[in-house]
């Protein structure tokens, strides 16, 4: 039913705008993956929380209606590449009407702890 979804943004790490439509209660790991957003390295683990390509950068606003993180993502977090005060990963948070029109941002890379040539030039 497309009346149902969630109109969403990505900015991606060249700075082009990609819209999708999302399904309520989706991952936005679920929806990089069902739309086919082309972001190189991102959700590497398949949201088990074991890596944190799947960083993403949220508005104030919507950041704040956003559940509360648990440590396991707080961790891992914080070992992504220049995590922001807005920042969460995208594995954790699932897509929500209020969250019809946002905007969310692709971090100019990647860090991910299974591959750490991943985002880097060597
Ligand atoms: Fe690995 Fe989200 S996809 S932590």
């Amino acid at each position: 039913r497309s009346e149902d979804k969630v109109t969403i943004h990505f900015i991606n790490r060249d700075g082009l705008k990609m819209t999708v439509k999302a399904t309520p209660g989706d991952s936005l790991l679920d929806v990089v993956i069902d739309q086919n957003l082309d972001l190189d390295g991102f959700g590497a683990c398949e949201g088990t929380l074991a890596c944190s390509t799947c960083h993403l950068i949220f508005e104030e606003e919507v950041f704040k209606t956003l559940g509360p993180i648990t440590d396991e993502e707080m961790d891992m977090l914080d070992l992504s590449y220049k995590p922001t005060d807005t920042s969460r990963l995208g594995c954790q948070i699932c897509v929500h009407k209020s969250q019809e029109g946002m905007t969310v941002h692709v971090p100019e890379s990647v860090a991910d702890l299974r591959q750490p040539d991943v985002g880097t030039t060597s």
